[in-house]
């Protein structure tokens, strides 16, 4: 009930080929349903549970899935900051929530059930360390070997120990993000590994779900959707996601689709703002929120398209902007995200100051990864914990009473 097809010429592959880019253009393909010919009713998905499989016929899947009960995150209303920004609908999608910490895993049950569907036996991938985290769990889960390229000292503690603990073989390259998906984008052509970046079609159909959801649990479309953007496969997923509800007749308008990147790490943005046709690479990357330092992003030729076609726009923020919002993320709505999410809430903070949001707006802001995933970011930023005698007079003395 679906094809691959080429997001840039329009070119058919038959589903179980193997191939991640167009042999005609060398473009990227996205998985494209009958939908005419599928029965799918709204009334069935709301006796499901919220999670990624409640969707389960406008996904590619058709074995016995590999799940960790994936999705089905939490929507939180951002009562306090919003009220500063004046914003009275103001939410966050914490996909912190998810089993490995971050919507990385919506990608991964489905990408790692399509290996199985596919019978690959060995999968793999390069990361700024969600992703190795997310694929070494599913992989552990599904039984199979999977092997994981990282930019030597620039991925959080929190996801090397994940993928390291859950039995992924872990390279470091002395190179960069960009660097290492070609790497293993060489090696998986070359050895027949299972490439499960972002490059995959298959994976980026779990990912659109954080949108079904979103609608989902607010009961509408919100009129805009703010994603932080690293190599653009989420935010082109959710508009991707949503433009099938759309020829489903489940939804009747898009939201305006808003990318963040950080200062040092901003192509999909200059792209945006200089009106180019297409990203110019940045070729040194870089920025606190190493989960979103990548400077050639494979997917930005959708990224625009989305942003463009729904009246949505990109911009970036600074390193500082980003951990002051993770500070007020936490502090104020006790809600523990990693830089690189915080980067949505404060890129929405940076367009209600320039007049950009119009502030009746309901927004929903996808926070992409927990807190405890960059212990070291948050350590860098708070006190210490004060030391004392174990005595109730040093307590008193501490705590200035
Ligand atoms: C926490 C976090 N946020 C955002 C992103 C960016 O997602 P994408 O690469 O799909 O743009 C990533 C990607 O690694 C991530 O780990
Ligand atoms: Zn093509």
């Amino acid at each position: 009930m679906y094809r691959l097809v080429c997001v840039h010429c329009g070119e058919n592959y038959a589903p179980d080929e193997i191939i991640y880019n167009c042999r005609r253009c060398g473009h990227l393909l996205a998985v494209q349903y009958d939908l005419d010919n599928i029965a799918v009713s709204r009334k069935e998905w709301d006796k499901r549970p919220l999670s990624v499989w409640r969707y389960r016929e406008i996904l590619p899947v058709t074995i016995d899935p590999v799940t960790l009960f994936e999705g089905g995150t939490p929507l939180y209303h951002l009562k306090t900051i919003g009220k500063e920004l004046g914003l009275s609908q103001l939410y966050a999608k914490h996909e912190g929530m998810n089993p490995s910490g971050s919507f990385k895993d919506r990608g991964m049950t489905v990408g790692v059930s399509m290996a199985l569907q596919l019978k690959k036996t060995h999968v793999a991938c390069a990361s700024t360390g969600n992703t190795s985290a997310s694929l070494a769990v599913y992989a552990a889960k599904a039984g199979i070997p999977a092997v994981v390229l990282l930019p030597a000292g620039k991925v959080a503690l929190g996801k090397v120990a994940q993928a390291l603990m859950h039995g992924a073989n872990v390279i470091s390259i002395r190179g960069n993000f960009d660097k290492a998906l070609e790497m293993v984008h060489d090696l998986c052509l070359s050895h027949g590994l299972y490439l499960l970046n972002s490059v995959n079609p298959y994976r980026l159909e779990g990912q659109k779900t954080i949108g079904f959801e979103a609608i989902d649990q607010l009961g509408g479309v919100p009129d805009r959707i703010v994603l932080p953007v690293g190599n653009a496969g989420n935010i082109s997923a959710v508009h991707k996601g949503l433009n099938e509800l759309i020829e489903l007749g489940f939804i009747d308008r898009l939201p305006m689709m808003t990318g963040i990147q950080a200062a040092g790490s901003a192509p999909v943005v200059d792209a945006i703002q200089n009106n180019l046709p297409e990203v110019v690479p940045e070729k040194n990357p870089e920025t606190v929120a190493t989960a979103i330092r990548i400077g050639a992003p494979v997917n930005a030729e959708k990224a625009l398209t989305a942003i463009r076609k729904t009246g949505g726009t990109a911009i970036s923020v600074t390193d500082a902007e980003i951990l002051r919002m993770q500070r007020d993320l936490a502090r104020k709505e006790g809600v523990g995200v990693e830089p690189a999410s915080a980067a949505s809430v404060a890129g929405v903070r940076r367009l209600v100051e320039e007049g950009i949001i119009d502030r009746n707006e309901r927004i929903v802001c996808v926070v992409t990864g927990h807190l405890l995933k960059d212990p070291e970011t948050v350590i860098k930023q708070c006190e210490p914990p004060t030391e004392i005698d174990a005595d109730l007079a040093s307590l008193c003395s501490a705590l200035h009473l």
